[in-house]
């Protein structure tokens, strides 16, 4: 699918011959019920989850910014410093742009992902201020994740090398359609304790 999405494709600038994948929806409603003993298990974890997990968060201000690494729009030096980021990109293979735009749109169906996390039983942040250490991890993850997506959508746009509006409709599509896990009760055990 992403092999389209680069300007240097020849499929994209036709247009005729992209093809648009429509959501595929489910249309059965799954209820999590992981057994008893095991949401038990999972919240007799929350004391070890606060001690050596949370831990491995960084906290804000120890952790960089997609405007670390961006040109800065307050300065004088703004358009000079895109022409030269520009030029940079303009030596880039497309290869390299069709990885970093496969990636990003990765990068912005975190909803997806942070949803996904809180269907599982003993994870689930029911408030979404919740104070377990699930929850907390959770969103900490997600907000740490979520400059990711923000780096890589503010560079590729600022090249000029991508079309950016396939990437979102892409984007828009993928983040509607949500995702499925087939093991969504033992995930629980799989995502975080394995
Ligand atoms: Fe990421």
């Amino acid at each position: 699918m992403y092999h389209c999405l680069c300007r240097g494709a020849s499929s994209l600038r036709s247009g005729s011959s992209s093809k648009v994948f429509a959501p595929q929806e489910l249309h059965r409603q799954v209820t999590h019920s992981m057994p008893q003993e095991k949401i038990e298990i999972f919240k007799s974890l929350e004391r070890w989850a606060e001690e050596e997990i949370l831990p491995f968060l960084k906290t804000v201000e120890k952790s960089w910014q997609p405007q670390d690494f961006l040109p800065e729009p307050s300065s004088e030096g703004f358009y000079e410093e895109i022409r030269e980021l520009r030029a940079r990109a303009n030596e880039l293979p497309d290869d390299y742009l069709v990885c970093l735009v496969g990636d990003m749109i990765t990068e912005e169906a975190l909803p997806t992902y942070q949803t996904m996390l809180n269907t599982l039983d003993g994870v689930r942040d029911e408030t979404g201020a919740s104070l377990t250490s699930w929850a907390r991890w959770t969103r900490a993850w997600t907000a740490e994740e979520n400059r990711h997506g923000d780096l890589l959508n503010k560079y590729l746009y600022l090249t000029g090398r991508v079309n950016m509006r396939a990437i979102e409709t892409t984007i828009q599509y993928l983040i509607g359609s949500g995702m499925v896990s087939a093991h969504s009760r033992s995930l629980v055990f799989l995502g975080f304790l394995i």
